[in-house]
């Protein structure tokens, strides 16, 4: 059997626009690794799909005198046109508005109830008198009773990240109309996370040698100073998933307990899709299958703590309530790479503000690859960093540009001129091999740093080696040797465009429309990666649209293949466009306006 990956990455609250900070903290790095896993030869399911419970969605519907569901409609499909654009190659983006969905996390909620981790309690929670309601934690804001920050919401601290007990907020206000709200008994369910605690710890120690040093600080760090307690994973709501139990109503699944269920329900979607509806087990019940969950700082408690006790919880019982009958435990997760955040010129991205790059808008006025490079070589990995409008042009310019486009074009341009196809090279000199073996070699160097979700290293890793076959030319200078002595030439430029064919490979889970673009210029008629579909599925909810990488078509691999002598080229132009220096000061004073 071929090895197993599982990709994943956060699902977006289907309520707003996404930006830049958004892509390059989740989807973006979860894209790369999928389609360098695919190139692999790895058999990679990656899925997400839109968050559309929250309250974010239901507060916005009432702004805008609408329904939730339309907002979510409305957003979600728009998610499905950046992904294509920008070519996020989801094996299914779905959403969690959708029956599937409700069944597997309602089956997840029943086994947890029979393996004895939920536990009914009443508890005081925030409820405004002026809209009398109960308030969601997050739309209760105050002092952080930890670190003493002053906007903390009421289930999480954005200054210190911790998870929080909503009641324990100090001088709390409601986030929508700024009142004081009181403290109110109501019943719900409870994950015992208490009762989980040493297990979740002993999943975690297994991972402190590989995990980002910032997951296990806020993961396990955090489990052994405070320890873990129990949560409340339904609410007083009407949007959203109900609790299975004839006697609940009016209470739904809380949605942080059912989104990150996504993951594994929009494989059993996808299964289902393909027509092969046991296909997600050879995923999710396989122990050798290593899941990655792509996400951004504030998420990590609910990926690396809550979801991995969510699964130890249900441990065989899954199988029980869902149609097939396995008692199999679902794999843990692997890795959670995190990341930190992006600014946007030297502040905090802010959608309200309009300090914010939104993707679709960007996509506009520029192509999505710069936009991936960009986003790539500036990847908030290990610290946060900022995105700066003079940085992007110059590294288009100097980096995409100059490196790599004019590499491959000029020596295309320069081999359709002399030969009008790949010439043969004759006997290649230890020159010529040493440079394609360097570049040769980039295959499995570069391949641990994807390996390693080190995506920014990968990448630099790559563009030394463009710099490299730079290099090589200028010492070899073919163009002047062609006049003197045409063999010799045919053998440098047979020698380079080799090591641009390699390159298009190494280069093409971060780059894949320039590579795609490269490898038909190249005199390929094949495709190196598949094709994505949006369509519309029906079910008992209604309908909802997804978006699915087909890999019919994909023929791409990692591994050096050397250019067939003689192989005529397709229709030749520049790899990328060389943006003016008025852009900058254009793109700035888009910034924090209305637009
Ligand atoms: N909607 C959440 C956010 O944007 C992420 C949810 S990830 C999930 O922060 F796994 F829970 F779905
Ligand atoms: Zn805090």
């Amino acid at each position: 059997m071929k090895e197993k990956v599982i990709v994943t990455a956060a699902w977006p609250y289907a309520n707003a626009n996404i930006h830049v900070g958004n892509l390059t903290g989740a989807y973006l790095p979860a894209d790369i690794f999928a389609r360098f896993q695919r190139l692999s030869g790895k058999d990679t399911l990656f899925v997400s799909g839109s968050d559309a419970h929250g309250t974010p969605i239901t507060v916005r519907a009432e702004d805008e005198k609408t329904t939730p569901e339309e907002v979510y409609k409305r957003f979600h499909h728009s998610f499905l046109e950046m992904q294509v654009t920008v070519g996020i190659t989801y094996d299914l983006f779905t959403s969690t508005h959708c029956q599937n969905h409700y069944k597997v996390s309602q089956d997840m909620f029943l086994a947890l109830l029979e393996n004895g981790y939920l536990y009914k309690a009443t508890e005081k929670q925030w409820y405004s008198t002026s809209q009398q309601k109960f308030l969601p934690d997050r739309y209760v804001e105050g002092t952080c009773y930890l670190c003493g920050y002053n906007n903390a919401r009421g289930d999480q601290c954005d200054k210190c990240s911790n998870l929080l007990d909503p009641e324990k907020l100090i001088n709390p206000h409601s986030k929508v109309d700024g009142s004081t709200p009181e403290l109110r008994e109501t019943e719900h369910y409870y994950l015992d996370l208490g009762k989980l605690q040493d297990q979740v710890v002993e999943f975690l120690r297994g991972k402190e040698d590989y995990w980002r040093p910032n997951v296990v600080r806020q993961s396990l760090g955090q489990i052994l100073t405070n320890g873990l307690r129990g949560r409340p994973i339904t609410r007083d709501l009407e949007w959203g998933i109900p609790v299975p139990l004839k006697d609940e109503v009016g209470k739904c699944l809380y949605v942080w307990f059912e989104a990150v269920i996504g993951y594994l329900s929009a494989s059993i979607e996808w299964s289902k899709i393909q027509k092969d509806p046991e296909a997600w087990k050879s995923w999710w019940e396989n122990q050798d299958c290593k899941s990655f969950y792509f996400i951004g700082k504030d998420n990590i408690p609910f990926h690396a703590i809550i979801w991995p006790a969510q699964l130890i919880g249900t441990g065989t019982k899954f199988g029980k309530y869902f149609e097939n009958k396995d008692n199999l435990p679902l794999v843990l997760p692997y890795d959670v790479p995190s990341n930190e955040f992006m600014n946007l010129e030297g502040q905090k991205i802010s959608g309200s503000r309009n300090w914010a790059i939104n993707v679709n808008d960007f996509l506009e006025r520029f192509d999505p690859d710069p936009l991936r490079y960009y986003l790539t070589v500036n990847m908030p990995e290990s610290q946060d960093t900022d995105w700066d409008w003079e940085d992007f042009w110059k590294r288009n310019n100097n980096e995409l540009v100059a490196t790599w486009g004019n590499l491959a074009n000029r020596m295309i341009s320069f081999a359709q001129k002399h030969w009008g196809e790949v010439p043969e090279p004759g006997d290649l000199t230890a020159d010529d091999q040493a440079l394609l073996d360097t570049v040769a070699q980039g295959f499995e160097r570069i391949g641990k740093e994807y390996e390693a979700v080190k995506l920014r290293s990968a990448l630099a890793e790559t563009m030394r080696l463009a710099t490299e076959v730079n290099r090589y030319l200028d010492t070899h200078a073919p163009w002047q040797l062609v006049k003197q002595d045409k063999d010799a030439a045919a053998r440098i430029v047979y020698t380079a465009l080799t090591a641009i064919n390699y390159l298009k490979i190494l280069f093409s889970p971060v780059l894949p429309f320039t590579s795609e673009k490269l490898h038909k210029i190249l005199g390929y008629e094949t495709q190196l990666f598949g094709t994505q579909i949006i369509e519309s599925i029906s079910d008992e909810l209604g309908e909802h649209e997804v978006n699915r990488y087909d890999p019919t078509l994909a023929s791409g691999k990692w591994e050096p293949t050397m250019l067939p002598a003689g192989q005529k080229f397709g229709a030749i132009s520049p790899l990328f466009k060389k943006l003016d220096v008025e852009i900058v000061e254009q793109e700035r004073s888009r910034l924090g306006k209305k637009h």
